[in-house]
């Protein structure tokens, strides 16, 4: 039996600020949508210049009212790349349309123009991109497609292309804050759009569609609005606000996240360096100059990718892959579509540990293992 501890292929780091964030939040009584929230929104648009910025509970329902905000006709298609998460093709269908699955780039991992290109047909409405872990998808052959674009940038906090944060480049653009996210607030996720009335309407839809609170109506209305209880009910749709708790542990993250961005870039040096030379073994591209990478995944492509996963997990370090290729899974009746570069990546992508907890050791005794495994 192996004793030593299990090195963990993702993580985040929270310390002493997150703990009395959230300590002090909770004896002020007020731990669910409240002021914090409001703070943190202010605080993360500014630290990551986007344009706009709401917090909603998580990343997979800031993608499904993303599809919302796009008001596309019913059952229009949406391209979406097929190496990508499970929430990608859900907001899409659960928005009311069809996601259509295409190819990505067996090298960035990232979808591309042309992938796109091959899917388009008289009911395409709108493509969903993913800037797969961390790395920019080339945005600009895609705008001049002329689709509206959807960015997910669950991976890509502290992203850039060209200059521009990623999320920030599409029509609407989402990020997650889950547990093993570059920053963290347990559960949650953010929006953003170019057009700020997008922004608005998304802060009225996550309050079941109602926006204001009957306390703040009371509270902020000089005399006018004698029964602040009444609702003005503007769409259907469901709750997804985020809570004081999530915003105060998010607001500690916020003051750390360059710290932790540091120790991401410096742990992806050392595998580029050191993987870089194994027979066989592709590392991933860095960033390209002028864009900026988060270092969220470090995915490499190997020969023998199950067994150098078995021998990892042998030796306590768990590996994974991201992500089975949706087109394969049979609930999206589109298994028959051959999607030639995700299904090579099926077969030798593994996602190795990259987080800001790994210390020096554990970094040495992933790099030792697979060297050993192959050499
Ligand atoms: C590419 C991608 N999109 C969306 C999500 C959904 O984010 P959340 O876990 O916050 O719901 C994830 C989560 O891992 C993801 O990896």
């Amino acid at each position: 039996m192996n004793n030593e501890a299990m090195i963990s292929v993702f993580g985040s780091f929270v310390g002493d600020e997150e703990i009395t964030n959230v300590t002090t939040c909770m004896k002020s009584q007020w731990m669910g949508f409240g002021r914090q929230v409001d703070d943190f929104e202010q605080k993360y648009q500014r630290k990551f210049h986007l344009p706009t910025f709401a917090m909603v509970d998580s990343g997979s329902n800031a993608l499904f009212m993303a599809v919302t905000l796009l008001d596309l006709p019913p059952r229009s298609e949406i391209i979406v790349p097929s190496f990508t998460w499970v929430s990608c093709a859900q907001a899409v269908i659960l928005a009311g349309h069809i996601p259509v699955f295409c190819d990505v780039d067996l090298h960035t991992m990232n979808v591309r123009a042309n992938d796109i290109q091959t899917h388009i047909t008289d009911k395409t409405a709108a493509v969903m991109v993913v800037h797969y872990a961390g790395l920019a998808v080339d945005m600009d052959p895609i705008l001049a497609l002329g689709y509206p674009v959807i960015e997910d940038a669950a991976h890509a906090v502290d992203s850039t292309y060209h200059g521009q944060p990623c999320g920030s480049i599409g029509d609407v653009g989402i990020f997650s804050y889950d547990a093993v996210k570059n920053l963290t607030v347990g559960e949650g996720g953010g929006i953003t759009a170019r057009d700020p009335i997008r922004i608005e309407r998304a802060k009225v839809m996550r309050y079941c569609g109602i926006g204001k609170s009957g306390f703040d109506a009371a509270i902020n209305t000089t005399g006018g609005k004698a029964r602040w209880w009444e609702y003005n009910i503007k769409e259907p749709f469901i709750k997804m606000l985020p809570t004081n708790i999530a915003a105060n542990i998010g607001l500690a993250q916020l003051e750390r996240i360059d710290a932790l961005q540091l120790r991401r870039k410096e742990i992806w040096q050392i595998y580029q360096r050191e993987l870089n030379h194994i027979p066989g073994l592709i590392i991933p591209p860095d960033a390209s100059e002028g864009d900026r990478h988060s270092y969220f995944t470090y995915c490499i492509r190997v020969p023998q990718r199950d067994e150098l996963a078995h021998y990892l997990l042998d030796h306590r370090i768990y590996t994974t892959l991201r992500y089975h290729p949706l087109h394969l899974n049979p609930l999206y009746g589109q298994t028959n579509v051959r999607l030639s570069n995700c299904e090579t990546l099926n077969e030798d992508a593994l996602s190795i540990p990259i987080h800001p907890r790994m210390s020096d050791e554990d970094l040495d005794r992933v790099i030792s293992s697979i060297k050993r495994f192959y050499l």
